[in-house]
């Protein structure tokens, strides 16, 4: 908010965050959790236990592992999948870093594919050049709930005899031609993290229909224990989810149809506001896709628009809304990335035309049309 504002005008500015989770009230879960905290069992217990058990009837896939955080997930499941260190691992430079950093962890290789300038999905057609006699796996990301080409990825995978891996993060609630996603690849993996559709607060989910990996999994989130609770049989991390969580996370997929209804009509309502602006474009969802709409991000194409992805963001800033260049920068821009190694000679034009122009808008699944028209209110007196 800029010095210059008086006092009566900053009492007077809503404020808009990127994301607000949509929690129910201490009322409606105190009940639950009163009776988990005076079992005595209060991580990996009966909560725990149904919410695998509704998310897998939910979505259609045998095995259901809950654990402490997406990241956690993702490392746990190259791990157990034990592939050779130095494996590469086709996947987006388009993505969030945990989707790469669980590469890193395991001493595998990420190698950066180009995106889809409509979805924003890993483009399947450019899968195939990248693949070496090191390439072990494909890792596609379900880019703000928009699920990518899994069956293009599919056939890949098949056809080069390699894993396919899916980082389904922010996609609890998306489907592909009416199949939840859940059950693709050797397995998925989602985050219930406070900014996705169906939260835990904090929590992610492994999917799969393989039961070695699932047990592996399951093991692997409580250290790598073995049937007796003592020998080690995996080297696992300690990523328990709680029974507090699975709480809230049971309370919140119960509604995953009201959350994404009431998200695509403020989507349709921002994008009938912001339609008729010039050099704005939206995120395309093909129609074999049903999008969980995690996320509503809008391109700005400085060449049409009046104002630039960068002065759009800051002037928002400064009317109090927050939004997000996302994702920014890609991973081969990234210091971490780029200090590996990971950047030599990577050419990616979509990933770094839409990075450079995307910006995601507040949206969360309990924000009212008048919030909507509020900020486009302001999208378009920036415009003029
Ligand atoms: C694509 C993607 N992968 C992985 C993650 C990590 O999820 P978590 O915060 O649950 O570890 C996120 C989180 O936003 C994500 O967007």
């Amino acid at each position: 908010m800029s010095s210059g504002q008086t006092y009566m005008q900053r009492q007077t500015m809503k404020s808009y965050p990127l994301i607000r989770p949509t929690l129910p009230q201490p009322e409606e879960i105190l009940d639950q959790v009163r009776e988990a905290m005076e079992s005595g069992r209060v991580t990996c217990g009966g909560n725990v236990e149904a919410l695998e058990k509704e998310v897998s009837e939910l979505i259609g896939v045998k095995h259901v592992v809950a654990v402490s955080s997406a990241t956690s997930g993702l490392v746990l499941l190259f791990r157990a999948l034990g592939l050779p260190a130095g494996s590469e691992v086709i996947t987006p430079s388009f993505t969030f870093a945990a989707t790469a950093h669980a590469l890193l962890w395991n001493g595998l290789k990420p190698v950066f594919c180009d995106c889809e300038p409509h979805s924003f999905t890993m483009d399947a057609s450019a899968i195939e050049g990248l693949i070496t006699p090191r390439t072990r796996a494909i890792y596609p990301v379900c880019v703000f709930g928009v699920t990518g080409d899994l069956e293009s990825y599919a056939a890949l995978a098949e056809k080069h005899g390699l894993l396919l891996i899916y980082d389904s993060a922010q996609g609890l609630g998306s489907k592909y031609k009416g199949q939840w996603l859940g059950g693709f690849g050797i397995a998925e993996v989602f985050s219930m993290s406070p900014t996705k559709v169906v939260t835990a607060i904090e929590g992610g989910l492994v999917t799969t229909n393989d039961d070695i990996l699932a047990e592996r999994i399951r093991s692997m989130r409580d250290y790598g224990k073995g049937p007796d609770g003592q020998d080690m049989m995996h080297l696992g991390l300690s990523a328990r989810m709680s029974e507090i969580n699975a709480i809230v996370a049971r309370w919140s997929l119960a509604r995953v149809e009201q959350w994404i209804s009431s998200r695509e009509a403020l989507i349709e309502h921002y994008q009938e506001r912001l339609a008729v602006l010039p050099g704005i474009r939206f995120q395309f969802v093909p129609e074999w896709c049903r999008s969980s709409r995690n996320y509503f991000v809008i391109l700005i194409d400085s060449v049409h628009s009046p104002v630039t992805r960068d002065e759009l963001h800051d002037a928002l800033a400064e009317a109090g809304i927050q939004t997000k260049r996302y994702f920014y920068p890609p991973l081969h821009h990234q210091t971490l990335y780029k200090e590996n190694g990971l950047a030599e000679g990577v050419k990616l034009p979509v990933t770094e035309q839409i990075s450079a122009s995307s910006l995601a808008l507040p949206l969360y699944s309990h924000m009212r049309v008048d919030d909507v028209d509020w900020i486009c209110d302001r999208i378009v007196s920036i415009f003029r």
